[in-house]
Formats: C-alpha cells, structure tokens, sequence
C-alpha cells in the first residue's frame, strides 16, 4: 500500500492521505518458484511446459475442445479473423463497446468491423438489433460480454446458425463466468481470453485463443507459428518445418506461461476475492441506487460473473468527471473505461454503424469504474464508498 502527503500547512503535521488505486496486479508467491523453473529448463520461448500445462487447465477447467497460448487477446482475436478469411468487404457485426483490439482484428484481416447498438442494462451488444445489420457480405458475428456479464447467447447463437454465420467470443474479461451455466470463451466456435496485467488472471502481457471446431485448430496452429507447420514437425509429422500460410509471432513466452501457472494455481481464491469485493460494492451501493444517484450493473439471473469489474453509471458525463476528480483529489482512483469505437477516428474510418447507436453513444461518457483488486482490503473499499457518497453530495 502506497501513500503521499497532502501540501503542507507549516504549523500543521503533514495529514497522510492512503492512495487507492484502480488496479494492483495481484501475485500469489508461486510466479516466484514457477519463473526460475522455466529459466532453469531452458526452454522460455513458446510451447514449452509450463504453456503446455496452461493450455491443458484451460481445456479441461472450460471444456473447451482446444486452447492456444498466444502473448495477447489482441492476437488470439487476429488469429480467429484471419481464420474467418475474409474478402476485402466481407463484414462482422459486432459492439461499438470494447476496446480497439476487437475492431482492429477485423480490419486487419481485410474486413469491416459493423456497429451495432448496445443494451442500456448490461451495455453488452443489443441482440435484437443483430439480424437487421446481417446482409450478403456478413461473416461472422463478434460478441464482447462486458465485465464478464454474457450477451444473451440463446438469441444470438440461433441467429448466427439460422444465417451460417461464425460466431467469436471476445472473452477478454471472462474466465470463469458461464451462462446458463455454460463457459464463457466455450459457446463460440473461436473465442478468446485475455492475461493482460489488469485482468483476473494475469502474466503481464498473456492471452488464449479457444478453439471448438476442428477444422480451425490446425490452421490456427499454423497462424500462431509465424505461418509455418512447426507444430507438426514438433509431434514429429513431417520431417522439416516451412512456410505454408500467413502467420505471425503470437506465441506466449514459457516465461510467462510460468507466471500464469502461478496464478491458475490460486484460480479458486482470486475468483473468491473478487467476486466478494464486488458483491460488498454492490450491498454498499445499493442505498445510493435506491436514491437514484447513480445506476449499479445489472447481471441477469442466467450469468454468473467473475467479479472482474465494478461500474457505476451517473446521470451525466459531467456528474461522472467530477466523481472522478473528486475522488483522485482524495487519492482514490476510480477511472472510465471504452469510448465507443463507432464514434472514433479509426472507428469511421475503418468501421460502419447500422442504425442509431443511441445507449452507445451515450451510456460509455456516464461510466465510471471503481478501484478493485485481490488484496484491497475492506477498509479501503469502506472508504471508497464513503468518499464516492461524500462527492455525490458535493456535486
Ligand atoms: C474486451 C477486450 N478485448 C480485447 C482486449 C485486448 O486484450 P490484451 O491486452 O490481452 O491484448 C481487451 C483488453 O483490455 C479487452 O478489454
């Protein structure tokens, strides 16, 4: 826990205001034993044992048919578009509400990222508006389940078989979240996690690519391998490796796959940790809520999430910025999040919107998360809380 002085009053003992911040990566101890294993085999660039053993938990604690360790979500979403082989014009319908990587994706494989309004409860893409942006040139259809909250997958998986659509899971936030009791990152033919530093489960910089149908799996194998078939030559399948498709360095470092391991070991007690400090926010908010000073997340009965994120969203963009300033003033550090892609630069450039994207447009200006990490303890997040209601009342 880190802390800093407010100015000082010469005559006055220095007041010690405790900084809160947004994120603390959290370690479990064991990144410290696994790390040095993977140094000492010599063996730390990818597919080595520790990536082996991550892709076998992940396989097995999802169900999913397959995992590929790869070193960002950002590129099991590159591999899954150029999965899709796109033609230049060829589209996917998909969230204006998440971040550049999704859309980018997209473009990069050649295609057209096409936005549709989100749903004003979970702010999760509005599967009512899906089948009217479906025309000849559709391909796929890219969810994104915000906060590890499901899109309402029953409607969206009928669509996406009822017009032999491709349909991804951007599951960035969502190890360890279902619905209806299936897996997030297992509905999807591909879908993807991310490892990023500030979520659950983190080895800095780490993501996985889920693959559930075969035919896939052994050209995503290629892609990942810089376009070559060396995992082929690895399982001894041919007798030299070489250059036989598009293909990138994707590959998740041992090195890292050995701080993930560390971390899936503890899987159970973060996901403990996290979920009950996003169930005290939710108690503890509830009073504001009633009073109608800002709106809490909804989760429909049929998700279970994994307390990734806690949001709150305010009346106005300028309500939510002073929240903001008041709170960073006191040393807590509550922070907004996407800024809707249909609405930027690249996003006009490179995308198109179908419809008015109304609660997309507007709902992302009036939100604001708040501080949520593993080791915060309960005094910190009594205090965010008192500090949050104290500037509702000054605003
Ligand atoms: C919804 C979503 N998709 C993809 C990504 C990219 O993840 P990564 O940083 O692992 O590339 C993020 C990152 O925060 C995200 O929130």
């Amino acid at each position: 826990m880190s802390s800093r002085s407010l100015p000082a009053d010469k005559n006055k003992t220095p007041i010690v205001q405790e900084v809160i911040p947004f994120n603390v990566p959290y370690t479990t101890g064991l990144e410290f034993v696994y790390m040095p294993q993977a140094v000492t085999n010599k063996h730390t660039a990818g597919d080595g044992p520790f990536s082996f053993q991550c892709k076998g938990w992940i396989e097995k604690s999802t169900g999913v048919l397959h995992t590929l360790m790869v070193n960002s979500c950002t590129s099991a979403l590159e591999i899954a578009a150029l999965l899709l082989e796109l033609k230049p014009g060829d589209e996917v319908i998909m969230t204006p509400y998440t971040y550049v990587a999704t859309a980018n994706a997209v473009v990069k494989a050649g295609g057209v990222p096409v936005f549709v309004d989100i749903r004003p409860d979970t702010l999760n893409i509005d599967e009512g508006k899906i089948e009217e942006a479906i025309n000849e040139r559709t391909k796929a259809i890219l969810v994104v389940h915000y906060s590890a909250v499901a899109c309402e997958m029953d409607t969206i998986v009928s669509i996406a078989q009822k017009h032999n659509l491709v349909l991804i899971e951007d599951a960035a936030h969502c190890i360890f979240s279902s619905y209806k009791g299936v897996e997030l990152g297992t509905i999807g033919q591909l879908s993807t996690f991310s490892f990023h530093e500030t979520k659950n489960l983190c080895c800095g910089e780490g993501g996985a690519l889920n693959v559930n149908l075969e035919k896939y799996y052994r050209r995503a194998e290629i892609i990942r391998h810089g376009g070559t078939n060396r995992a082929r030559f690895i399982r001894g399948e041919v007798d030299k490796y070489t250059w036989v498709d598009v293909g990138s360095a994707y590959m998740m470092s041992d090195l890292n796959a050995a701080y993930l391991w560390g971390q899936f070991c503890r899987a159970d007690q973060i996901l403990h940790a996290r979920t009950r400090l996003w169930q005290r926010y939710h108690q503890n908010l509830q009073e504001g809520e009633d009073q109608g000073l800002f709106r809490r997340p909804v989760v429909p009965t049929e998700c279970i999430h994994n307390g990734h994120l806690y949001y709150l969203l305010f009346h106005s963009r300028e309500e939510r910025d002073f929240v903001i300033r008041y709170m960073s003033e006191r040393g807590i550090h509550p922070v907004s999040h996407y800024m809707p892609l249909h609405d930027s630069e690249g996003g006009r450039k490179f995308g198109k919107t179908c419809g008015v994207l109304q609660n997309a447009s507007d709902l992302p200006h009036r939100l604001l998360r708040l501080p949520l990490f593993v080791s915060m303890a309960d005094r910190q997040q009594d205090r965010v809380v008192e500090i949050l209601y104290e500037g509702m009342l000054k605003r």
